[in-house]
């Protein structure tokens, strides 16, 4: 019936209010670029639809770039449905990507095109490997430093869609913006190539200062393009319109 009507299978997030706003979830295998500025919730994010995939059987792969995997999970906030079990049963796996180019050899400020796809293959064996359906890299921002140029940059992140996609993997690219910018991404070209894009903010109002979330592409399905406000709880992410959000702050 779905295939039929061409309704894509959807990547249901978990994530309280995230699933409606893309009426069912995220069409599966869609690379999602989710971007904003600092401590706006990003990682929390990314994290929740992760646990929500491992608790549902999916296999889950973190890839922490900017920050220690360990690290990572002393600090982030302590989700009530989050069960280390899943880690120890191999359901979710993190992998530190410093730790992969130094093994690789990729341990150096600037990678060439063969070095790129050196990358990109051992990130996908890794995947195939582990079976993995959802996979985040935290942030793909930090891998695009060590690029410089639009082209490698571009394919990069072609190259990993593609790959990651053809294993029926949904993956959430987790970028980072400095605060106030206008644009999508740093470098300009990610945008254009996830096959969505949801952006995080800081707002402030009436001295507060909210968090914001707000779906500005997804290919194969609607979505609202309304502003969130975004609550992070240890029940997980909460998400209510701007308007409503705004009026109780
Ligand atoms: N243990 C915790 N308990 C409660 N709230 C927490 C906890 N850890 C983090 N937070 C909240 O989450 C915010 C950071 O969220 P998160 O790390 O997901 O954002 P980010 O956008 O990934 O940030 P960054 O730009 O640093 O990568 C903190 O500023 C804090 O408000
Ligand atoms: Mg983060």
């Amino acid at each position: 019936m779905a295939a039929r009507t061409g309704e894509r299978d959807r990547c249901v997030t978990g994530v309280e209010g995230l699933d409606t706003i893309l009426y069912g979830g995220i069409p599966r295998t869609n690379t999602v670029l989710l971007t904003g500025s600092c401590g706006t919730g990003k990682t929390s994010l990314a994290l929740e639809f992760l646990i929500h995939g491992a608790m549902k059987g999916e296999n889950s792969l973190f890839i922490s770039v900017t920050e220690n995997s360990e690290k990572l999970l002393a600090n982030i906030i302590p989700y009530k449905f989050f069960d280390k079990g899943l880690i120890k049963s191999g359901r979710l796996v993190f992998i530190d990507l410093p730790i992969m180019y130094e093994r690789l050899g990729l341990n150096k400020s600037e990678l060439s095109m063969e070095e790129i796809d050196l990358l990109v293959s051992s990130l996908t064996s890794l995947a195939e490997e582990l079976g993995t359906r959802r996979l985040v890299i935290d942030s793909v921002t930090s891998v695009c430093y060590k690029l410089k140029t639009s082209e490698k940059i571009r394919d990069f992140i072609l190259k990993i869609s593609k790959s990651l996609s053809d294993l029926d993997c949904t993956s959430i690219l987790v970028g980072e913006l400095p605060a106030g910018s206008e644009s999508y991404s740093s470098f300009g070209v990610e945008e254009a190539i996830a096959d969505g894009i949801i952006i995080m903010a800081n707002m402030e109002r009436r001295g507060d200062l909210l968090r914001t979330l707000q779906v500005i592409k997804m290919r194969g399905t609607m979505h609202s393009r309304a502003r969130y406000v975004l609550d992070l709880t240890p029940m997980g992410v909460l998400l209510v319109p701007l308007l409503k959000g705004g009026s109780t702050a």
